[in-house]
């Protein structure tokens, strides 16, 4: 439908993720070219605002160059901003008619972005639906987690989501989906003849996907408080990398038959059991440079002073089918720790028959997804020389030094528009969304009934020694021994 105008409307816009990624996102898909055009963009929410005032709001986060100016008023000229309450239609009424004034009463296409709290999803959809939807071109609505808190919360989201859009017009945002390694995971795993046929148990000993962050809640503790690190990143990010990496080949790459496949492997995943589990919660870190790194989870004024919530938590995942059975999936992910890194780590198993004495260590595929894009595979070698050591070394795939030219768009970047053209891959389907929280709500319901004690752990640490442990006993082996060196300048 090359020629049918769209329009785009940012429920929440004066909040902070339409101002941090929404609004940014549209600029730079904008400023590229990237937007179908003619695309006009309308923002609603309760703030009285203008246009003007909305711009100054987003303008810390959008990147402007001095020589893009014109073009950056010509994208604030394509935007209109609509106030109104979240619970009554007549607002919602207005911001018809406003969408019907900026698209001269011409067949158009809308998209929907619920840039907001999960509090009002339930009351916005319903107005959309009755009041805001195209007439005569198609209309789809964009959905953020939380998608609930567990599987009964969820599940009425879904229904109620259900009563009032096709499956085809939703699209649930995991942004992880979004980013360049996670979406090569299909390329790397079945466009190669070596790695296929080494993806299973009877070669790999165990694989651990790793999401750290070196920073705390900063100023979002009140909203962390409520979740927790389950529910913000492993639930979703984590379980959505493991069922890319574990999943039986589709039977094509179109949206539903991968999406078939990764519901399939994620119902051979038994519910999470406490002792599958490492938590922690991180304490100031009293020689810390800066008041943050002084600053406890709960010294946060928002986080309840006696709250259990984890910042860290570790899951061993088992995977009960005939590639997987005894391979461990180790989960990880916190705030406040050493450094910011995303990867997948599969380690191979130990070569049989040794003849090293022991010197071999495992190889490990490494697939790094931040910072630094890049795919590396962490082998043995014989020391370069007249000596017949062996040591570490890697095969290294580093973006930067590979593809220097090549633009890598940010994640929301792609997601946006793949909904400008209908593409589903990279969004939650919702019986995935059931089957994750079959695996985490038990667990989470314990912890949160029992008041579990986290683990507490310093501010910048790696988190709790018990997570290494866990690892070790789960078939990780950390050497220590090697420091990969991409990334560097050559
Ligand atoms: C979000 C979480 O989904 O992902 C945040 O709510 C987290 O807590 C963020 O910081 C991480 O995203 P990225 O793209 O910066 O790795």
């Amino acid at each position: 439908d090359g020629k049918i105008p769209h329009t785009f409307v940012v429920f929440g816009a004066s909040g902070d993720l339409a101002k941090k990624k929404i609004y940014p996102t549209l600029w730079w898909l904008y400023r590229d070219d990237l937007l179908p055009k003619p695309t006009k963009i309308c923002g609603y929410a309760r703030s009285k605002l203008t246009v003007q005032g909305l711009k100054a709001l987003c303008q810390p986060y959008m990147k402007v160059q001095s020589s893009e100016q014109k073009k950056y008023d010509e994208f604030w000229s394509l935007n209109n901003y609509v106030a109104g309450p979240y619970d009554v239609g007549t607002g919602y009424e207005l911001l018809d008619q406003q969408l019907q004034k900026m698209e001269n009463r011409f067949k158009a296409n809308r998209i929907f972005y619920l840039a907001l709290p999960p509090t009002v999803y339930d009351q916005v959809t319903l107005n959309i639906k009755n009041n805001c939807m195209s007439k005569r071109g198609w209309n789809r609505v964009i959905v953020e987690k939380p998608f609930g808190r567990d599987d009964v919360t969820s599940k009425a989201l879904s229904d109620h989501l259900a009563s009032l859009f096709e499956e085809e017009q939703l699209y649930r945002i995991d942004h992880y989906l979004g980013k360049e390694m996670v979406q090569n995971l299909m390329t790397i795993r079945f466009g190669n003849k070596i790695l296929s046929s080494t993806w299973n148990r009877e070669n790999i000993a165990s694989v651990l996907i790793t999401f750290k962050e070196p920073f705390g809640t900063q100023g979002r503790g009140g909203y962390f408080d409520e979740f927790g690190i389950i529910r913000d990143v492993m639930q979703n990010h984590l379980l959505q990398i493991l069922s890319l990496v574990a999943m039986e080949k589709p039977c094509s790459c179109h949206p539903d038959d991968i999406r078939d496949e990764k519901v399939k492997v994620l119902k051979c995943i038994q519910p999470l059991q406490l002792n599958d589990m490492v938590l922690g919660q991180y304490v100031g870190n009293p020689s810390g440079k800066t008041e943050d790194e002084r600053t406890g989870y709960l010294d946060d004024p928002t986080v309840n002073n006696s709250s259990t919530t984890p910042t860290y938590a570790m899951a061993v995942i088992n995977i009960n089918n005939e590639r997987w059975q005894g391979v461990p999936f180790i989960l990880r992910c916190g705030k406040a720790l050493n450094e910011r890194k995303a990867e997948v780590r599969i380690q191979y198993q130990d070569v049989p028959g040794d003849i090293f004495e022991g010197n071999s260590k495992r190889n490990e595929l490494v697939i790094r997804v931040q910072p630094g894009e890049a795919l590396y595979f962490k082998m043995m070698t014989k020391s370069p020389g007249i000596t017949f050591d062996i040591e570490e070394t890697e095969l290294d795939l580093t973006y930067e030094h590979r593809y220097r030219h090549s633009y890598l768009p940010d994640a929301y970047e792609r997601l946006i528009l793949d909904v400008f053209c209908g593409s589903q891959m990279h969004f939650v389907r919702s019986d995935e969304l059931r089957e994750a929280w079959r695996i985490f709500t038990p667990i989470l319901h314990k912890i949160e009934r029992e008041h579990t004690p986290p683990i507490p752990y310093l501010y910048g640490s790696r988190g709790p020694k018990e997570a290494d442990r866990k690892c070790e006993e789960n078939n990780f082996i950390y050497y220590g021994s090697y420091k990969w060196h991409g990334n560097k300048p050559t």
